[in-house]
């Protein structure tokens, strides 16, 4: 059996002193107001697991526009902002770390979420052949639309505008959502982005838009304070490339040369079956990337332990375990029992399957 004490020692992921390498992944909870306020009792989630090395957000969308399923959070009005401070207080004082994931998910969204009615948008016109939840439950999503250079221009700085409120609400740094087929992936991935113009074609161009959103987001914070968040093995909501190695060969360098905080690498996602054949050309990628190197998806404190004894990750996020196990990283140093993950309470509800799920030895639920 590996030994897993390699989770529990304290690393340095820059700037940032973090006690240990288990860290939490982003997890959609849908449990915020339909104004995109999260609601009180994501304090207590939140600080109920303040003692990952590192907590990323449940994502949160930039602008109205980048809104995708029913009652997700913002992070671009005053009211959203100030929900969150009182859940980045509510993490620090338990000693936790948490970034703000930023998210536009682009074609990944219902005309019934959209600000008038309007339809989703993205980096071509091709729909997406998966469905969304809205208030009647899940749907197929909407047609998209192109946008323009203009509007890429505005939702740039719709990046950069989230990046303030997300420092006015005193997280400790951001993560760009760039994987999972959201809006960035549309752009980057050529099974979905058909353009001619600037933002189309050569990976080069493909990934302008993301190396944008970087440079307005290093106007609001430092890089030692910015992550992203890739997945180059992409399936999820219908995303594909013809040359996913190529690409993201070059996204990982362009990425480097950004400086940042980290890359999170989603290496595999629930249900997708290719992990095996995938671990080669996740491994090829990793040499292009020089910095902090965050992997994720299906680990546990065995392979979490040895792929980082290997080199391979310098930290590992759960998003299932950490999602039913709020003292995750005790129950990994004392070998103890996890709870399991309720599946029919991920998205959407109250605090049952959300802030009831027990700590190690306690007797009535939570703590
Ligand atoms: C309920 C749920 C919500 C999720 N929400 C997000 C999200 O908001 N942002 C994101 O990047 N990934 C999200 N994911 C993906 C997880 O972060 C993670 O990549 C995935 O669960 C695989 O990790 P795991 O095997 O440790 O659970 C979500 C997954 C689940 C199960």
């Amino acid at each position: 059996m590996t030994k897993t004490q390699i989770l529990f020692d304290p690393v340095q992921m820059g700037i940032h002193s973090l006690p240990n390498r288990v860290l939490m992944a982003p997890l959609t909870r849908n449990r915020a107001g339909a104004d995109g306020v999260p609601k009180d009792m994501a304090q207590t989630y939140y600080a109920q697991r303040a003692s990952a090395g590192l907590i990323v957000s449940e994502a949160t969308q930039i602008s109205a526009m980048g809104k995708g399923y029913l009652d997700t959070p913002g992070i671009y009005n005053e009211a959203q902002a100030e929900a969150w401070h009182k859940i980045t207080d509510a993490v620090h004082a338990k000693g936790g770390r948490i970034f703000c994931q930023l998210w536009h998910v682009g074609r990944i969204s219902h005309t019934s979420l959209l600000p008038d009615g309007a339809g989703p948008v993205s980096s071509s016109d091709r729909a997406a052949h998966t469905q969304t939840f809205t208030a009647e439950g899940f749907e197929d999503c909407s047609k998209p639309r192109a946008l323009s250079v203009e509007e890429i221009a505005r939702t740039v700085q719709d990046y950069r505008s989230a990046a303030e409120w997300a420092r006015k609400a005193n997280f400790d740094g951001i993560e760009v959502h760039g994987a999972n087929g959201y809006l960035l992936d549309q752009f980057l991935q050529d099974g979905v982005n058909d353009r001619t113009d600037d933002y189309g074609g050569a990976a080069k161009s493909r990934m302008r838009f993301l190396d944008e959103v970087l440079d307005a987001v290093k106007l609001v914070w430092p890089s030692s304070r910015v992550g992203v968040r890739l997945s180059p093995l992409g399936q999820a909501n219908d995303i594909s490339d013809s040359d996913p190695e190529a690409l993201f060969g070059a996204v990982y360098k362009m990425l480097s040369g950004h400086n940042l905080a980290y890359l999170h690498v989603v290496e595999s996602f629930p249900g997708s079956k290719d992990v095996e054949d995938g671990k080669a050309l996740l491994g090829r990628l990793r040499k292009e990337w020089g910095g902090f190197y965050i992997a994720n998806g299906g680990y546990d404190a065995q392979s979490a332990a040895a792929a980082i004894g290997e080199g391979a990750s310098d930290a590992v996020a759960f998003g299932r375990p950490f999602l039913a196990n709020p003292d995750l990283p005790e129950r990994f140093r004392l070998g103890a029992t996890l709870n399991t993950p309720d599946q029919d309470t991920f998205y959407g509800g109250d605090e049952h399957g959300y802030t009831d799920y027990p700590f190690l030895g306690a007797k009535d639920g939570a703590q």
